[in-house]
């Protein structure tokens, strides 16, 4: 019997494509492992009516943990139009399945590392090296949202008025059919959580400060809450920076000092926003690794989407899966295997010989671009 029990979902577009190439990789170093397919995805919204079959829900519960590739989502009335005949008018509605995932299996650390590897002709700079902690079942996440608004809670909301003359009547003016409202959540063990994470990892991994990403001056509860929570983890961890910055301003402050910054923390939907940023420091999507993780499971998804216009190419970069992989042996304490994996990657990204159309400046497809699968082969042959 293999040593881990793996879920292998590819889910939908490039992600079937940097799942095959990132298998080669964990073949070549001789993982011992089962993979069990299970089915996620827009294929199943189209012919089920639900991207996250209940069969798929029980084989990831009978596995250690799971690799994902890539999702597709889109807008309300074009799920609608692209799902079955037979389905319709049955009140069926798409929800994006990862954030399900994210939620049923409570996985709520999100992970995500951005290091600028030596030779990488897309970094911004070269001496970036930060990882972003972003809480993944809270915040604006939770679900929590109406459209048309309900006359119960906008009788809760008017409470708020106070101070503010007119304010509601303004909102709801054309009518509650007229108004949608989502919530932002935030617990305080949600907090605490993410943010004790975030300085024990700087504790574990030398480094020097953790920053707060949050906007307390304007979501005076929920910021406030979670600035208050941060600071007192802080005390614990005497040695260590404790900065805090607005979401607007650290976009400012990332492109002019990033190398300032080694862990940021955030909520989940600042942590959204700031991690596609520095993913775009070290390389932009086709780098950006990303695991969520719970205190039992943990699902390992590259930060980069399904890739539509590149489906069946074989073209975009598998680094990120890759490197997503190299996250799913870390956690599973194969920490040596997780270094080797990750040594291989970055002797590919320094040699500079083997990449895709991103990193070799050229149009996909393209003479002088590598595919994915060579990209794979490439890193499989340095391990
Ligand atoms: C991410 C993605 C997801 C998110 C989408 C696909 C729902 O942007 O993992 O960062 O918003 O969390
Ligand atoms: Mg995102």
């Amino acid at each position: 019997m293999a040593k881990y029990k793996i879920a292998w979902m590819p889910g939908d577009g490039v992600g079937k494509e940097v799942m095959e190439a990132t298998r080669v990789v964990l073949d070549a170093m001789k993982f011992d492992a089962e993979y069990i397919p299970a089915d996620i995805g827009w294929d199943f919204w189209c012919k089920e009516g639900n991207p996250l079959p209940d069969r798929t829900i029980k084989t990831l519960k009978e596995t250690d943990c799971a690799l994902f590739g890539a999702i597709t989502s889109k807008p309300r009335d074009e799920a609608n139009e692209e799902l079955d005949p037979s389905l319709r008018d049955k009140g069926l509605s798409y929800f994006s399945p990862i954030v399900k995932l994210r939620q049923l299996f409570n996985l709520h650390t999100n992970l995500r590392p951005c290091k600028a590897y030596p030779g990488n002709p897309l970094n911004y700079r070269d001496d970036i090296d930060l990882v972003v902690f972003r809480e993944n079942t809270e915040g604006m996440y939770g679900g929590i949202e109406w459209f048309p608004l309900p006359e119960k809670i906008a009788t809760a909301m008017a409470d708020k008025e106070v101070g503010h003359p007119d304010r509601m009547k303004r909102w709801f003016d054309k009518g509650l059919e007229n108004v949608a409202v989502s919530t932002r959540v935030m617990s305080r063990q949600g907090c605490e959580s993410i943010c004790r994470q975030s300085f024990e990892y700087a504790k574990n991994f030398n480094r020097k400060s953790v920053t707060l990403v949050e906007k307390p001056n304007v979501l005076r509860e929920t910021g406030g809450l979670m600035t208050r929570v941060f600071r007192e983890v802080a005390k614990d961890y005497p040695g260590i920076g404790a900065w805090e910055a607005n979401i607007d301003a650290i976009c400012m402050w990332m492109i002019k000092n990033p190398q300032d910054y080694e862990v940021l923390v955030a909520e989940n939907m600042f942590g959204d926003i700031v991690s596609d940023l520095c993913a775009g420091l070290v390389g932009g999507l086709g780098f950006a690794c990303a695991a969520n993780i719970g205190d039992e499971y943990a699902v390992f998804e590259p930060t980069h989407g399904s890739a539509p216009k590149y489906d069946g190419k074989n073209v975009v970069n598998p680094m990120a899966m890759i490197l997503t992989a190299k996250m799913m042996l870390d956690w599973l304490g194969e920490k040596s295997d997780a270094q080797r994996l990750e040594a291989a990657c970055a002797a590919v990204i320094k040699e500079g010989k083997v990449g895709t159309y991103d990193v070799k400046g050229v149009r996909a497809g393209q003479p002088g671009s590598n595919s994915t699968m060579e990209v794979a082969q490439a890193v499989a042959a340095k391990l």
